[in-house]
């Protein structure tokens, strides 16, 4: 009898937009992280090419960045995208103008994508509801940060030779300190998860309650015993802006700071991850931000790639 046939199916993404990884299938997850590999060791650029961009993007950032939004900004640079970058206090938001009647201001004047960051939870998809446009959540509230979810599961995969169907079953990865507040720990889990790694949030119980378990992550508050057995480990940042509050910062250094001992009882090829801005010498020691087993800056290089991919994702077949 003969063999029955194989099939090869290439993993697709066709939602209009990309708001949360929460809820995405694996294979949703896999095709973006297929469009980023295709950037992810020097992107091309495009633009130039007929020397007129075609499409556009339009930045709405009401809440401060600077690694997404430079990177978004470059990543559509390099695809050719013109960027309207509507952000900070120089807007209409000023005056009281609403989120969705800048959102549709922006898309009036002819954008074809519109990235949002906003400190509140849910901004990305009000905005979504409001426009005809594809919307890119890049960070909203407490809520999710999808295209880092998508770097951080990009460089812990690359990082453990898995980029190969992005498979991450065996692998687990500690995610550490403030995960109450923190948006990068629920995209992250998202992903990780859904490409099969087993996820750990710790922390104290103020910033790392039990009820985080229903992310589907373990949820410990005792960083030490897990060491010597995770493949990597994020370090989050203490966010202070969103109310977070240390009873004792020598304590917190003390139970939870990724430091060169902790460092230095991890496996071989475990790696040190931060989605950043980092509180050096708080959640995460220096040496260790800029030691060896750091991909932090690799996770920023990532960035690009992602949102290239993204960007095409969203805005295929008009790009390129
Ligand atoms: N990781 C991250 O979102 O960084 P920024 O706030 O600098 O964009």
């Amino acid at each position: 009898m003969p063999p029955a046939p194989t099939t090869t199916r290439t993993p697709t993404y066709t939602r209009r937009h990309l708001l949360a990884l929460q809820g995405l299938e694996a294979e949703e997850i896999r095709a973006l992280l297929a469009a980023t590999r295709r950037h992810a060791n020097g992107p091309v650029s495009r633009q130039g090419g007929d020397g007129a961009p075609a499409r556009s993007v339009g930045l709405l950032f009401f809440e401060a960045s600077t690694r997404t939004r430079v990177s978004f900004t470059v990543a559509a640079q390099r695809l050719g995208l013109f960027v309207l970058d509507c952000s900070g206090p120089g807007t209409s938001a000023a005056k009281g103008e609403t989120l969705i009647d800048t959102a549709r201001t922006i898309e009036s004047n002819g954008v074809d994508a519109l990235v949002v960051r906003h400190a509140a939870s849910g901004a990305a998809a009000i905005v979504s509801a409001h426009v005809k446009c594809p919307v890119i959540n890049a960070g909203d509230g407490r809520h999710e940060h999808p295209t880092q979810g998508l770097i951080d599961a990009y460089t812990l995969l690359e990082a453990h030779g898995r980029l190969e169907g992005f498979d991450a079953s065996g692998l687990r990865i500690a995610i550490v300190g403030d995960v109450a507040h923190s948006r990068v720990a629920r995209s992250a889990c998202a992903a990780l998860r859904a490409l099969g790694a087993e996820v750990i949030f710790v922390g104290p119980p103020s910033l790392c309650p039990p009820s985080m378990s229903a992310l589907g992550a373990r949820v410990s508050h005792e960083l030490d015993p897990l060491i010597p057995d995770i493949d990597g480990v994020m370090a989050l940042r203490v966010q202070f802006e969103r109310a977070a509050t240390l009873a004792s910062a020598r304590e917190y250094r003390a139970l939870y700071q990724v430091d060169e001992r902790r460092a230095s009882l991890m496996k071989p090829g475990a790696i040190v991850m931060h989605p950043g801005p980092m509180n050096r010498g708080l959640e995460i020691a220096s040496t260790v931000a800029d030691g060896p087993r750091s991909v932090i800056r690799r996770q920023v290089e990532i960035g690009v790639a992602v949102r290239m991919g993204v960007f095409e994702t969203l805005l295929t077949p008009a790009i390129g």
